[in-house]
């Protein structure tokens, strides 16, 4: 079956065509050049950037799968959760584009695009996985029992982790976004002369929280300056990726310890940082753990993912009709 997949619930503008699991085309328009001064997103510009570029961003996607509009046979759009202006252009446009085309349209959780990414690799998981969904937004781990059975068992109480790298970056004035800033830094930094706290929580807890970290990584640098030292920026950046990664890793590794899989799965943005894809294949692999990382490209946001889902869902007797709203929350899992 041939899918058009349309992403918009954040900052990218994303179109990709998918026949079954294979991936024909794939087209992401970021919008950083607009948010970057701001340190963050700006929703406003975010709904006004996806309206300016959706149409461009559909039919390049289309020509680079050398598909016709007439041979699309199903449109998945992201529903939620985001930001609601985003989201109304691209679900108004997929429901738009499905009522000229007189071809079914589906709305998809955006979260469930991440955890069934794998699913468009060479080598996929096997039910049930665990799967860490790490992104601006979102930090939450799923028990997934099939394509559309999911628990969530596990989620940040305040910060998502990509959220934390995004703050820390703007912190240090390094820019955005700040994920693959600090990533880059964090590289060939020496270690700092302390570590950053690891919010563990209580005993067996499978949430997650970055505000505590992000505290006292603003206490370390405001000592620092004030001590009249120069910014030890790479090595702050070092530490904090790896008090993250850390916390990441080992929750992961328990939840599919306390769900008895051997099959992880990890999805999102943060998901294309290097030390935690090292981390989780060197502590996975020596658990007996199968780790399953979509490629990089595949991490962020993205339609293709989309447009898996929405397939699997209409393939489950799922879709949408043409009064269905977005929705800035999502439920998946509760
Ligand atoms: O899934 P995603 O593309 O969309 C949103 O949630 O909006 O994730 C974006 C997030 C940003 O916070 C960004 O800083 C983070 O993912 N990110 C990374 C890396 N690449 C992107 N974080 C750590 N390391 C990276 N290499």
């Amino acid at each position: 079956m041939i899918v058009l997949g349309i992403e918009s619930s954040c900052d990218d503008t994303a179109a990709a065509i998918i026949r079954d699991n294979q991936i024909l085309s794939s087209v992401v328009a970021n919008q950083h050049h607009i948010h970057q001064r701001f340190g963050g997103i700006v929703p406003e510009l975010a709904s006004r950037d996806h309206l300016v570029k959706i149409t461009t961003v559909v039919e390049q996607a289309l020509e680079n799968a050398q598909i016709t509009l007439a041979e699309v046979e199903l449109i998945a759009a992201t529903q939620g959760p985001g930001l609601i202006g985003s989201l109304l252009v691209g679900f108004c446009f997929a429901k738009s584009l499905a009522y000229r085309l007189a071809q079914p349209v589906v709305g998809v959780d955006h979260l469930s695009g991440h955890i069934l990414s794998p699913f468009l690799e060479r080598t996929v998981p096997a039910f049930p996985y665990i799967a860490l969904i790490v992104s601006g937004g979102t930090t939450a781990l799923f028990f997934v029992q099939d394509f559309s059975t999911y628990r969530l068992i596990g989620r940040t109480r305040d910060d998502a982790a990509g959220e934390a790298f995004d703050k820390i970056a703007r912190m240090l004035n390094l820019g955005y976004p700040g994920g693959p800033i600090i990533a880059e830094r964090a590289r060939h930094a020496a270690a700092l002369d302390t570590t950053f706290p690891r919010a563990w929580l209580e005993e067996g807890s499978l949430d997650f929280s970055f505000s505590g970290l992000k505290t006292a990584v603003s206490h370390y640098i405001a000592k620092a300056r004030s001590a009249g030292k120069a910014d030890p920026v790479n090595s702050v950046c070092r530490a904090f990726q790896e008090a993250v990664v850390e916390v990441l890793v080992k929750k992961t590794l328990a939840a599919a310890q306390k769900y008895q899989t051997d099959q992880i799965v990890v999805g999102g943005g943060v998901a294309a940082n290097e030390a935690l894809r090292e981390a989780l294949s060197a502590a996975s692999q020596s658990l007996g753990i199968s780790s399953y990382l979509p490629a990089q490209a595949n991490c962020t946001d993205n339609a293709a993912m989309i447009a898996f889902a929405g397939l699997k869902n209409f393939q489950a007797g799922r879709s949408s009709t043409l009064s269905e709203d977005v929705f800035p929350r999502s439920t998946l899992g509760n």
